[in-house]
C-alpha cells in the first residue's frame, strides 16, 4: 500500500487515496472544508469555554473559570439590590406616621404587601387566614371594633397587646358575676334578657333589668350598651358578637367572665412590620 498506488477509479471517476484491501480501493472523499472549519471553531469555543467559566470537577471543589461566575452570585447581587430598595421603604415606614405613609401611594403598597404577609406568618393562627377570625378571636374585616378602628388604636392593640404581659398592654377585666357573688343566677338571667332586648324590641325584660345593667354594665358597655373602646368592652346591640353564640352562652359570659389575650408584637417583630400590619388591618376592615 503507498501512495503509488493512486490512481482514478473508473466507476465513479474519483481519486483513490492508493488505500487497497483484497482488491478493495478506497476513494478519497475528504470532509468538506466548511465541516472541518465549522468543527475546528466548535473545538476553540469549547476549550476557551472550559476555561472561561466552571467546567471540570477537582477533588473537592470545582474548577471556577477565569471568570469564576456563578448563577449563585447573581442571584444574591439580585437579592441585595432588591433588599436596598426594600430597606430604604422599611426606614421610611419606620420613621413616618401612619397616616403619611397611608397617603404615599409606593410605600402604602410596599405596606400592604408586607403586612399581609405577615398577619400569614404571626396572625392567622388566632385570627385565621382572611382574619375572618373564630369565636373569642375577632374578626378583622368588619368595621366592628372592639378596641378602636382609627390607624392609631390598631397600631396600639398590635403593638402592646391585650392582657397580655407588655406594661402597656390594653387591659380590661369583665367581672365574672356569678363567680363573684356579685349577682345571683335569677338577677342574670334578666340582664340577659335585657340585653337580648336591646337588639331585638320583640324581647320584653322583666321589671326592674334595666337597673340591674345600669348599675352593674353600663360602666364598661355604655348606658345604651353600645360598648366603649377606650375600654375593650363589645358592643351588646349589634349582631357581631366575640363569644356569645346563644342566650346560654350569654349567661355563661356574664357568669364566668372571659378576658381574651392577644399577645403583644411590640420587642417581637420590628417597628416596620408592626405598622405594616396596622395599615393592612386598618385596610381590611375598611378602618375607621
Ligand atoms: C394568640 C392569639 C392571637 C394572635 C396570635 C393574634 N391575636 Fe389579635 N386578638 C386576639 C384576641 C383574643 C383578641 C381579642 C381580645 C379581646 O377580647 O379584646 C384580639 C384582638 C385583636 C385586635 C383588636 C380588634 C378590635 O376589634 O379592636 C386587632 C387589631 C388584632 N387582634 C390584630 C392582630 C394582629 C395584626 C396579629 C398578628 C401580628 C394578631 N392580632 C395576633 C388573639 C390573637
Ligand atoms: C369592667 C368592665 C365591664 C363590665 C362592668 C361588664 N363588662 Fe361585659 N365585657 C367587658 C369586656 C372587656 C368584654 C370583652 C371580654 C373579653 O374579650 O374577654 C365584655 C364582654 C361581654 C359580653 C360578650 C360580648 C360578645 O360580643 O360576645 C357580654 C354578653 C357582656 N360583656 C355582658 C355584660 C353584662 C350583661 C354586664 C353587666 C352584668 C357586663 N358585661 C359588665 C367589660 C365589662
Amino acid at each position: 500500500m503507498s501512495d503509488d498506488n493512486k490512481e482514478i477509479d473508473e466507476v465513479t471517476g474519483t481519486d483513490t487515496t492508493g488505500h487497497e484491501w483484497d482488491g478493495i480501493k478506497e476513494l478519497n472523499t475528504p470532509m468538506p472544508r466548511w465541516w472541518i472549519y465549522t468543527f475546528i471553531v466548535c473545538c476553540i469555543w469549547g476549550f476557551a469555554y472550559q476555561f472561561l467559566y466552571p467546567s471540570w470537577p477537582l477533588i473537592d471543589s470545582y474548577y471556577e473559570g477565569y471568570f469564576a461566575e456563578t448563577q449563585r452570585d447573581r442571584v444574591h447581587a439580585e437579592l441585595a439590590s432588591y433588599n436596598q430598595i426594600r430597606n430604604i421603604s422599611a426606614d421610611k415606614i419606620k420613621s413616618m406616621d401612619l397616616a403619611a405613609i397611608k397617603n404615599d401611594h409606593d410605600l402604602n403598597i410596599f405596606a400592604l404587601e408586607g403586612g399581609k404577609a405577615a398577619f400569614g406568618d404571626n396572625c392567622a393562627p388566632c385570627h385565621g387566614t382572611g382574619a375572618q377570625g373564630f369565636v373569642g378571636y375577632p374578626n378583622l374585616n368588619d368595621d366592628d371594633w372592639i378596641w378602636g378602628g382609627s390607624l392609631d388604636d390598631i397600631h396600639t392593640t398590635i403593638n402592646y397587646g391585650i392582657r397580655g404581659v407588655h406594661e402597656d398592654t390594653r387591659i380590661n377585666e369583665m367581672p365574672a358575676y356569678l363567680r363573684d357573688e356579685l349577682l345571683n343566677k335569677a338577677e342574670i338571667n334578666d340582664v340577659v334578657t335585657y340585653v337580648e332586648s336591646l337588639a331585638d324590641n320583640s324581647i320584653h325584660p322583666a321589671a326592674g333589668s334595666s337597673e340591674i345593667f345600669a348599675d352593674n354594665c353600663a360602666l364598661c358597655h355604655g348606658e345604651d350598651g353600645k360598648g366603649l373602646q377606650e375600654l375593650g368592652a363589645p358592643d351588646l346591640t349589634d349582631a357581631i358578637k366575640l363569644y356569645v353564640t346563644d342566650r346560654d352562652s350569654m349567661i355563661d359570659i356574664v357568669s364566668y367572665s372571659r378576658g381574651g389575650v392577644m399577645p403583644s408584637w411590640n420587642g417581637r417583630l420590628d417597628e416596620a412590620t408592626i405598622k405594616s400590619l396596622a395599615i393592612y388591618v386598618h385596610t381590611l376592615g375598611g378602618g375607621e
